[in-house]
């Protein structure tokens, strides 16, 4: 095949340059250079003038509004993250570490849709047809129909898919998949760019669901090409610790469903099986209560959860170590300052580690008063009274606002057996809670002196 010309475009400008420079020739931006296929120049004038005539223009009320055709995944948990299952012409991506849990799920889902009848393509460019069909024995698909095609060469793999016409395609990985029209080493972000747009345009044009793996890199982002996220309809992360059972897949962005809907999995001997019930998982079970330990509940997605919140405030060096894993550093910092300015409680000579239980993320801001009241109470060496939970925003005047649909929040924890709660005001039920005595404040400081109070 003749190779097309490539270019070097610019990501912030769209300039272009016909060789890679470290510079932009029109924005002057440095390092935003990336190959890209060069459109094919006509040479005649205004050459979309013609096409003009026959692009129809439709007045939005005399659209036929159609609700979108879901096909389930048979499996509950990813149905709900996809919002529903998998739509025609649709394309996800699903990101997560490597050993994470991608390619067990995308082959278990694969099973159960080849199963009900739709016509499934694997598309394998890590492992070898082997290995996918050793991972299937396991998985106990003994008698799996699904084809599986070990390819990493973009041009095949879009004249096999158009060649058989699948329902569904997973490609695993994204990053493994390259183009020979393109220079650049497969994995590259120009590779990856140009191969998932490729693969974007044959869903649409096809009508076939492609699922793109997708690799994180260490900083969190879809290796290389957070371009992705833009191309595609859907965006599934894994999350989770890979050295505990459960996983989490969040919806990131979704044009068929609700963002930010978690799905729950546990993984076992047998692959990854949905938790139904998962409101409890990310506890640990303390026998009786440890300082520096606040359960919240979080409620992103549509279910709460709820999650442990520890810190542990320890004497430090000149220059005292501020760390957190599933909560924002720089939020951290900023309720460190409030405790300080706010309810007096200094830690400018102490580390402090945070630290949200099961590997789970939370960027919601009502986890703000149980960072503050485990840190304060790790730091007094006095735990927080047993069956406590707290949750609520707190803002940098000290003021603890509301979290969102409160009421379900407070139902949850009075049904998973907690006694006490710290919440804000304005998340007060109306009905006292079976089994629940709440508090309700308006600033820090009194939330702490209602701890103080409990004992
Ligand atoms: P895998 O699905 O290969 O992850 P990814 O595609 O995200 O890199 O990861 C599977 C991990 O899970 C691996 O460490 C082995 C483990 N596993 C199980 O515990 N049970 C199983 O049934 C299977 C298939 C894998
Ligand atoms: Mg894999």
């Amino acid at each position: 095949m003749a190779k097309e010309r490539t270019v070097f475009t610019c990501t912030d400008c769209g300039g272009t340059s016909p060789k890679w420079l470290g510079k932009c020739p029109s924005c002057g931006a440095w390092n935003t250079l990336i190959e890209s296929i060069a459109e094919s120049t006509s040479p005649v004038k205004n050459r979309f003038a013609s096409l003009a005539k026959t692009a129809e223009i439709a007045v939005l009320a005399d659209i036929e509004a159609s609700d979108i055709e879901r096909t389930p995944t048979g499996h509950e948990e990813l149905d709900r993250v996809l919002g529903g299952g998998i739509v025609e012409g649709g394309v996800v991506l699903i990101g997560g570490d490597p050993g994470i849990g991608k390619s067990t799920l995308l082959l278990q889902a694969l099973d159960s849709l080849q199963r009900a009848g739709e016509n499934t393509l694997y598309v394998t460019g890590e492992e070898s047809g082997a290995q996918v069909a050793l991972r299937s024995r396991r998985l106990g698909l003994d008698r799996s129909q699904v084809k599986v095609l070990a390819e990493i060469q973009l041009e095949k793999i879009l004249a096999t898919l158009d060649a058989t016409q699948p329902d569904i395609a997973v490609i695993d990985s994204i990053q493994t998949v390259y183009s020979d029209q393109l220079t650049s080493a497969p994995g590259s972000v120009a590779q990856v760019r140009e191969c998932a747009a490729h693969l974007t345009r044959a869903a649409k044009a096809s009508g076939v669901c492609i699922v793109l793996v997708g690799h994180v890199t260490k900083e969190g982002a879809l290796a290389g090409p957070r371009v992705l996220e833009h191309m595609v309809d859907t965006v599934l992360y894994f999350e989770g610790d890979t050295h505990s059972q459960f996983r989490l897949v969040r919806a990131i962005k979704n044009r068929f469903g609700a963002v930010n809907e978690i799905g729950v999995f546990a993984m076992t001997e047998k692959g990854l099986k949905g938790v139904s019930n998962p409101s409890a998982i990310f506890l640990s079970q303390h026998p009786e209560p440890v300082p520096g330990s606040c359960v919240m509940v979080t409620l992103e997605g549509t279910r709460p959860l709820l999650v442990e919140i520890q810190a542990l405030v320890d004497s430090g060096g000149p220059s005292p170590r501020r760390l957190s894993v599933g909560l924002d550093k720089d939020r951290l910092a900023m309720l460190l300052a409030v405790l300080h300015r706010h309810a007096g409680v200094a830690c400018m000579d102490q580390d402090v580690f945070v630290n949200a239980v099961g590997g789970v993320r939370i960027s919601e801001p009502a986890a703000d008063l149980a960072v503050m009241l485990s840190i304060t109470s790790s730091l007094r060496g006095k735990p927080l009274p047993k069956g406590f939970i707290a949750f609520g925003e707190v803002g940098l005047a000290g003021e603890v606002r509301p979290a969102p649909r409160g009421q379900e929040r407070l139902k949850e924890a009075a049904k998973l057996g907690f006694s006490v709660a710290v919440v804000p005001k304005a998340n007060a039920p109306k009905k006292p809670i079976e089994g629940l005595t709440i508090h309700a404040v308006e600033r820090v400081e009194q939330a702490m002196d209602v701890v103080r109070g409990l004992g």
